[in-house]
């Protein structure tokens, strides 16, 4: 098919109207696809920004697991790395957690994210899947619950109009699926009141772990992505802009509180991208309402401490696809009942984690009374990991788990 071909939008109609084509909307376009449901993916951005947006890389265990179990797997295999370590940089020395083997010994797999929707969305073109770039979903409309429309609008601006039995809201946090839920929905949100500088960087690793730096200056995080580009995290302060800093202003910030005095330097290079996080998490509830269902970001946002927004949409796509499966395929109306209890199990589970992963990595940075007790509180934490098999087997279950 060629681009032209699938950036016109124009009107339809499908038994699923996919809104997104992230981790969530394509690993459900292709179960579906695989299943010969009637489906169509609507994505605002082209798809040359839908498969280069550099996002998160690591792959928990169960996503490679469901992954392979339908055939999407073959790139990660050749391409991703194999990873099972993470190195705390404390004010009182450093230590290691060789997570894969401890708690049910399960490791990541780096993959860029990017590389991962690339994959999913070749198999799902190869298989003649339906897509349409720029063409971004405004609103869905259902007004008796059974047959939703998705008004649409293409780069262009002309309106169009699809009809579908289901539309599965895929299209992340500020999509069209979130601003069409009814007013009984509720959204769960938390500001943890930190904010990080996410930084990509044309460098190799500098570790061959996963660094965590807790420094009285701030957090200082260490991720490899491939051989030559590594993801940095300087906790940053609320409100100060991206480019605020030098790029030799930034390595010697990185350098100073990774302790790179006792551990050797970072390796560096030219900064790639920079970007300001503000540490929020929110979970929806319910995750259906009517013919509207939601996953990825869209259902659950969880702040990026832990790495489980891109495992946790390819976790919601399985469940949403196995209910719209038996429903469609199988004529069980009453699949679609369990997905949103069934998914929000796995989703709090994952926001209890980066939440405790947040408090583990920070602490405010005042000199006050209340600073002092977060941070001996933080220590404690953090020499309990050091020293306890039982919380290490914790920690490891739950950060390589989903
Ligand atoms: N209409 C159509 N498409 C939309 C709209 C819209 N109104 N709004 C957003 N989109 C598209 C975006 O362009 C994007 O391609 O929806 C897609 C959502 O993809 P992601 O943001 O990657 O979300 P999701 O698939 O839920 O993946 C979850 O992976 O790395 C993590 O941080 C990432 O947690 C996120 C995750």
């Amino acid at each position: 098919m060629t681009d032209r071909q699938i950036r016109t939008t124009a009107h339809g109609s499908a038994d699923v109207v996919i809104l997104g084509a992230g981790p969530a909307g394509l690993t459900l376009g292709n179960l579906l696809l695989a299943a010969g449901i009637d489906c169509v993916v609507l994505e605002r951005a082209d798809r040359d920004r839908v498969r280069t947006r550099a996002r998160a890389g690591f792959l928990a265990a169960n996503t490679v697991r469901v992954l392979d179990r339908h055939g999407l797997a073959d790139g990660l295999h050749r391409r991703g790395l194999p990873h099972g370590t993470c190195e705390f940089r404390t004010e009182v020395g450093s230590f290691r957690l060789d997570y894969s083997t401890l708690g049910r010994g399960e490791q990541h797999t780096v993959y860029p994210q990017q590389d991962l929707v690339t994959d999913l969305l070749t198999h799902y073109l190869a298989e003649g899947g339906r897509i349409h770039f720029e063409t971004e979903a405004q609103r869905v409309d259902d007004a008796d619950g059974t047959r939703p429309a998705v008004t649409v609008r293409d780069a262009d601006g002309r309106p169009g109009r699809w009809q579908s039995r289901y539309v599965a809201g895929c299209d992340g946090r500020h999509g069209a699926a979130r601003h069409s839920l009814p007013a009984t929905a509720r959204r769960h949100h938390r500001d943890h009141g930190v904010s990080w500088l996410g930084l990509l960087a044309e460098a190799p690793p500098s570790l061959d772990a996963v660094g965590y730096a807790l420094h009285r200056r701030g957090f200082a995080g260490h991720m490899a992505r491939t051989p030559e580009v590594t993801r940095y995290y300087l906790q940053w302060e609320r409100g100060t802009a991206a480019d605020a800093w030098s790029q030799e202003r930034i390595w010697d910030e990185l350098g100073l509180r990774m302790r790179t005095a006792d551990h050797g330097p970072l390796h560096q290079g030219r900064i790639l991208q920079r970007s300001v996080i503000d540490l929020q998490s929110d979970v929806m509830e319910p995750l259906r309402h009517g013919s509207l269902l939601l996953a990825g970001d869209a259902a659950s946002l969880p702040a990026p401490a832990a790495a489980k927004g891109a495992n946790l949409a390819v976790l919601e796509a399985e469940l949403l696809a196995e209910s719209l499966i038996d429903d469609l395929a199988h004529g069980d109306p009453t699949a679609l009942d369990q997905y949103s209890r069934r998914c929000l199990a796995h989703i709090w589970r994952a926001q209890e984690f980066s939440h405790w992963m947040i408090q583990l990595l920070h602490a405010p940075l005042g000199s006050d009374e209340e600073s002092f007790f977060h941070e001996s509180l933080r220590r404690s934490r953090i020499e309990s990991l050091r020293t306890s098999r039982i919380h290490q087997d914790w920690f490891a279950e739950n950060y390589v788990g989903i």
